[in-house]
């Protein structure tokens, strides 16, 4: 059995969180994760509206059956502090605060009685949260798809699991049951996967965009600020979105100035969100969308996830402390 810190914790069969994904992880996909064993979390984006949270939160749940999580944006809380008191008042068992200062939101989450995550970029945003008193800190790499840091999963873990007493948990590229044995092994508590569930019919997600995710390759990813630009939306400097490639970020990557006073760039992109024309809509996802080959349910796919790492991690256990009695 796969035991650590956060399975102990939230009473869950695998260390891995289904990631919150804002127009993505709503209440059914966060159910299904939950269901095959790990935690699913509702993704709450900056202008969501109100109701969102507490409607999904009793779908995550099951009418309050099923522990699940909810991830908030700091950014977007010191505009909307509202989105916290919702999130409270939906009973999760665990809340993200990422993408800025988590300190004034550790205590009255706390106080509720709600284990506290902050997914983290670098050392000074990991220090940041480490002093605000989170429960664990979520290594996230560049390679994760959706609003990340510039540091790579592999590094920024291991600066971590070295410089905190804190559980750590990973997030960005992983997909498959070896990525998620090679974290554990690493000393991680748990996986923090979002890229792997884009192909999952649970998703908030159109199927039109799913098609364009299970055709997309590793190489297919870019870091980029112009689908915010272009919508308006003011994520803080330091903070791009992993996308797939299109027409879009193709045109308008590095012309970000003009494209920010550029009206009809902004009304078509609006449109092609409205229509679901992917040449322009923006889907994000991380590098590990490569390792995506068919649209699976999001429980059968954590719960083999979950299995097959523990298959896995013994089995190469095995190997490589099998002594070798040929030279
Ligand atoms: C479509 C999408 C939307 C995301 N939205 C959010 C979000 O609303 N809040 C958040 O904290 N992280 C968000 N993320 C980042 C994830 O929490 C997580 O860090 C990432 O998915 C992990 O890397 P992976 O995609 O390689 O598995 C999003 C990721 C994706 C793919």
């Amino acid at each position: 059995m796969l035991h650590t810190e956060l399975t102990e914790q939230l009473g869950i069969r695998f260390p891995i969180v289904g990631a919150p994904m804002a127009g993505v992880a709503h209440g059914r996909l966060a159910r299904a994760v939950t269901e095959g064993g790990g935690l699913g979390m509702i993704g709450v984006g900056s202008t969501d509206g109100i109701d969102l949270i507490g409607r999904e939160a009793v779908v995550a749940s099951d009418q309050g059956r099923l522990p699940f999580g909810i991830g908030l944006m700091a950014w977007a809380l010191e505009r909307r502090p509202e989105l916290l008191e919702m999130a409270i008042a939906a009973k999760p068992a665990l809340v993200s605060v990422s993408f800025g200062s988590t300190a004034a939101y550790v205590q009255p989450l706390r106080d509720a009685g709600i284990v506290v995550v902050a997914q983290v970029q670098d050392l000074p945003s990991a220090t940041a949260a480490a002093e605000a008193g989170v429960d664990y800190v979520v290594a996230q790499g560049t390679e994760a798809g959706g609003h990340t840091g510039k540091v790579g999963t592999l590094p920024l873990l291991q600066l971590l699991l070295d410089g905190f007493d804190l559980p750590v948990l990973a997030a960005g590229g992983i997909a498959t049951p070896r990525g998620v044995a090679a974290v554990l092994a690493a000393g991680a508590a748990g996986a923090w996967v979002g890229t792997c569930l884009l192909a999952s019919p649970e998703a908030a997600s159109r199927p039109e965009a799913r098609a364009v995710v299970l055709a997309a390759t590793e190489t297919d990813t870019v870091l980029t600020r112009v689908f915010d630009i272009a919508q308006g939306i003011p994520w803080p400097e330091g903070f791009a979105g992993r996308a797939l490639r299109n027409r879009f970020s193709d045109t308008w990557e590095h012309r970000e100035a003009e494209l920010a006073v550029d009206e009809a760039a902004a009304a078509l992109l609006a449109a092609a969100k409205t229509d679901g024309d992917y040449d322009a809509a923006f889907i994000y996802a991380g590098q590990a969308v490569g390792s995506l080959h068919q649209e699976r349910g999001a429980a059968e796919v954590i719960t083999e996830l979950g299995e097959a790492t523990e298959a896995w991690l013994l089995k190469r256990l095995a190997e490589l402390s099998r002594v070798r009695t040929t030279q």
